[in-house]
């Protein structure tokens, strides 16, 4: 399909101010330079605390002035010269980990964090600072990933919202991969009743895994069950570490193999990472991809004695995208509303400040909201 001419602006969300409200301003539209592409938004996942990343509460860094927003999916509208294989039109999902060429270790989400190395933060101010709160984004070719559209809208009825939320389900599957999860084995999802926590509990069903979803709130587990099925079991946070390492052992019948941490901030005091290496089978393994910021103890000498592997993980490669892409368009993982989230609102972008406030009241994994030019 023949490039039609971009036009010249385009309507955005800006935040000129770091955590000060967004604005809805005309800005230009990019070219594509040689290395990038420039996409077409058609709709763009808003992450329950997105209210707290923008309004300053989670001091994430990050550069201003700049275009909000992080992951998408959208339509080729303009290839660098140099792109030998996307084509103008196709569908696809741009992911917001961006990595420098000349240093992949310096890393950073556009339009959300602008990482924590020099490099990365280099790579913010001066290239890929901009997300997706837009009508048009450009992007490396790198972090565009075709979908096959025959399959996932034609045949498996995927709407655009739907697709917006692979982002969710990227998350925790970047974790269960990291630690190798086998089918027939058992991980233990904590929490499993947030966003990227759900989502985890779906992947690793997806992979084949059987599950044990902890959490606080008994009627949020419940719905983990009644959506994920027989190879889902739960145990209840009840913080009292003995009671809750035994109900783990007792819902697996017999010592897990890994488990995926995906705590907030706000649980660094809760004992579910000690009650979960306590339940871990010798040679274990535990992802931890929460975001809690405070030291947490950790049994040392169970770690020692089990051999156990305990592993950090932020985000996921390439490889992981591409085969996350393969489970949903070959039906083994439903995201979105056919996944059991339910669309709690889908807004334009001069809706900004309802969005991100109907995103933050359903913080739960499942309730998604999406924005759209
Ligand atoms: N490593 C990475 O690449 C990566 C990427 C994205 C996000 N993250 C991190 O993942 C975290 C979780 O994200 P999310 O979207 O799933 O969050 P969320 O939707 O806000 O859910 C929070 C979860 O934590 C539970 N929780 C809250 N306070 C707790 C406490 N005191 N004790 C035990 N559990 C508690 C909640 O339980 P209830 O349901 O009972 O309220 C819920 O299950 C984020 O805060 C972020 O830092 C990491």
């Amino acid at each position: 399909m023949a490039s039609n001419p971009l036009p010249k602006t385009q309507s955005a969300l800006v935040q000129t101010t770091y955590a000060q409200p967004l604005e809805i301003k005309s800005i230009p539209v990019p070219d594509a330079i040689p290395g990038s592409a420039v996409i077409k938004i058609l709709s763009t996942p808003v992450v329950s605390y997105a209210k707290e990343v923008y309004n300053g509460t989670r001091k994430y860094p990050y550069v201003t002035p700049i275009v909000p927003g992080s992951s998408a999916v959208g339509r080729v509208a303009a290839l660098g010269p140099d792109s030998t294989s996307l084509k103008i039109g196709q569908l696809v999902h741009i992911d917001c980990t961006i990595h420098s060429r000349d240093n992949p270790d310096d890393i950073i989400l556009c339009g959300l964090a602008g990482g924590f190395t020099e490099g990365s933060q280099k790579l913010m101010k001066d290239v890929w600072r901009d997300g997706t709160w837009a009508e048009y984004t450009r992007v490396p070719l790198e972090v565009v990933f075709p979908l096959n559209e025959e399959k996932l809208v034609g045949e498996l009825g995927y709407k655009m919202s739907d697709l917006a939320t692979l982002t969710r389900y990227l998350v925790p599957y970047g974790g269960l991969k990291d630690i190798g999860v086998q089918v027939g084995e058992t991980v233990v999802v904590a929490p499993s009743t947030g966003g990227f926590g759900g989502a985890g509990v779906a992947c690793a069903v997806a992979m084949g895994a059987s599950v044990i979803a902890m959490g606080r709130t008994e009627s949020k587990l419940k719905a983990l069950v009644d959506t994920f099925g027989a190879r889902v079991k739960t145990v209840k946070i009840t913080e009292n570490v003995e009671h809750d390492s035994k109900a783990l052992t007792e819902a697996a019948g017999g010592p897990i193999d890994a488990v995926l941490e995906i705590s907030p901030s706000e649980a660094a005091k809760s004992t579910l990472i000690k009650s979960c290496i306590n339940a871990l089978k010798r040679r274990g393994r535990v992802s931890f991809m929460g975001g809690i910021h405070e030291d947490v103890p950790i049994p040392i000498f169970l770690v020692m004695q089990k051999d156990l592997v305990l592993k950090g993980k932020w985000m996921y490669g390439r490889d992981e995208i591409l085969a996350l892409i393969k489970l949903v368009e070959a039906g083994m993982l439903k995201i979105g509303e056919k996944g059991g989230i339910g669309l709690k609102g889908e807004y334009g972008f001069v809706e900004w400040e309802e969005a991100l406030d109907v995103a933050f009241e359903n913080s739960r994994w499942d309730a998604f909201v999406v924005m759209r030019p």
